[in-house]
Order: C-alpha cells, then sequence, then structure tokens
C-alpha cells in the first residue's frame, strides 16, 4: 500500500471516530482530532481555507484551556484573556497579560495601552482584525504585577500553540516578559530593540510596551523605528 493510501485510510478512520462523537485523541498526544486529520497534508475533504483550518484550531484549543485553574492567577481573574484577530495573520503582537479592562472585557489590550497599540496597528496601515493579538499570560495578574516565572511557564504552551497554529511571518514582542518568552536568553528591552531576532521561521521584533511608552512618549520613535522593520520583513519573506 502507498504511502498516500495508508494516510487516507488512517483519516476515514478517524473521521469516523469524529462522527461518533469522539473529539479527542489521547490526552498525551495534546491534538484534537481535527489537527491531527489536518496535519494529513493534502487531504482536506472539509474544504477549509488556511483560514478557516486555522480558526478551527485556535477554537480547539480555547476549549484544552477550558475554564483554566493551572495557575493561581485564576482564582482572582474574571474572564481568561485568549487573544484574537486574523487567524491567519501574517503580523502578530505579543504583550504581556491582561490588564484591568482585559480581564472585564475577556478581550486583549482593549484598556489605555491597547488604544495605543491600535493606533500603532493603523498607522503601519492594518486594521486590528487584519493581525492577531495575544498575551504571554492569559490571565490578570492583581494589581497589574508582573507574571511571575512559575505563571509564565504555566501559560506559554498556549501561546507556543497559538504561533504555531496562526505560523506569522513577523511577531512584534511588546516589553520585556514577551521578548524574554519569545526569545531565549534575550536581554532587557532596551538592549534587544531595534533589530529582528529569527526563531525559525518566524521573525521576532521586540519594541518597547506600549504602557511602557505612556510613560515615556518620546521613546514611541523608537517603536515607530522597530514597526518600519516589521514591515520591511513583511514585504521580503
Ligand atoms: N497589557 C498587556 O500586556 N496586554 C494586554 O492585553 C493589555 C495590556
Ligand atoms: N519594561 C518592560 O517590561 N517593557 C518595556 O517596554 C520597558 C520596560
Amino acid at each position: 500500500m502507498n504511502q498516500y493510501q495508508l494516510l487516507r485510510d488512517i483519516r476515514e478512520v478517524l473521521m469516523y471516530y469524529s462522527a461518533i462523537g469522539i473529539e479527542r485523541i489521547p490526552q498525551s498526544l495534546y491534538k484534537s482530532m481535527e489537527e491531527v486529520m489536518y496535519s494529513i497534508e493534502g487531504l482536506n475533504p472539509s474544504g477549509d481555507t488556511d483560514g478557516q483550518k486555522k480558526e478551527k484550531l485556535l477554537k480547539s484549543l480555547r476549549e484544552e484551556i477550558g475554564e483554566c485553574t493551572r495557575c493561581r492567577l485564576s482564582e482572582r481573574r474574571t474572564n481568561i484573556v485568549f487573544g484574537e484577530g486574523n487567524p491567519d495573520a501574517g503580523l502578530m503582537f505579543v504583550g504581556e497579560a491582561p490588564g484591568e479592562e482585559e480581564d472585564i472585557q475577556g478581550r486583549p489590550f482593549v484598556g489605555r495601552a491597547g488604544e495605543l497599540l491600535t493606533r500603532l496597528i493603523t498607522k503601519m496601515g492594518f486594521k486590528r482584525e487584519d493581525v492577531y493579538i495575544a498575551n504571554v499570560v492569559k490571565c490578570r495578574p492583581p494589581g497589574n504585577r508582573k507574571p511571575l516565572q512559575d505563571e509564565i511557564e504555566t501559560c506559554i504552551p498556549f501561546l507556543r500553540k497559538q504561533i504555531e497554529v496562526i505560523s506569522p511571518k513577523v511577531i512584534i514582542a511588546l516589553g520585556d516578559v514577551a521578548t524574554r518568552a519569545l526569545i531565549p536568553d534575550a536581554k532587557n528591552i532596551s538592549r534587544m530593540r531595534g533589530r529582528s531576532y529569527r526563531q525559525g521561521k518566524i521573525y521576532i521584533v521586540p519594541t518597547f510596551h506600549p504602557s511602557y511608552l505612556l510613560r515615556n512618549p518620546s521613546h514611541k520613535i523608537l517603536t515607530w523605528n522597530d514597526a518600519q522593520i516589521a514591515l520591511k520583513l513583511l514585504k521580503e519573506v
């Protein structure tokens, strides 16, 4: 039997399981049925576009997170802030953690820092819906303190999974926490910004966090320069 035929048979079996209501293959594989079926390349009887596939995969990841109690941040949060935007975006923004307004609304960057980020996105020539916006940590740390190392380590598999699904060309890392989460051995943000760092197929462009820019508006020009680096990469790669 050739490999193609074999894959098709495996897919048939999975589709049968799926039809009788089995949604997940063993948890240890950490994959939804849908994802396994999609990963059998070239076989796509549902006729989904890349964007539709990615949207479904993100939805199943959100279900995987559930009403998370994996770390102490769950005790005081109102809403989990998963992330939002175009599942097939070429450009992704990664922040630190939800703040007060984000916790209330369950959406990323909708407070004061979010207004500034939205302005940056617009100035770059995009709409918010064109890009994808997520955070390193999905629940608000009390009093907006920095997320602790163990909280970051517990939550970051979900960001990694989002990145893997969306597969953006460029990620703009907003501030120290995002930069350290995305680039191994990162130094502080002032030393990291101003250039890109290739991680596999993705270019990471670190810049200041919008909350920092609200306190230090004279540095906005530097973030604008970093945005140019991202735009150039989006055109080239
Ligand atoms: N700051 C962040 O890092 N993320 C948000 O979603 C909002 C504020
Ligand atoms: N500290 C951060 O976490 N982010 C910045 O952008 C600047 C300082």
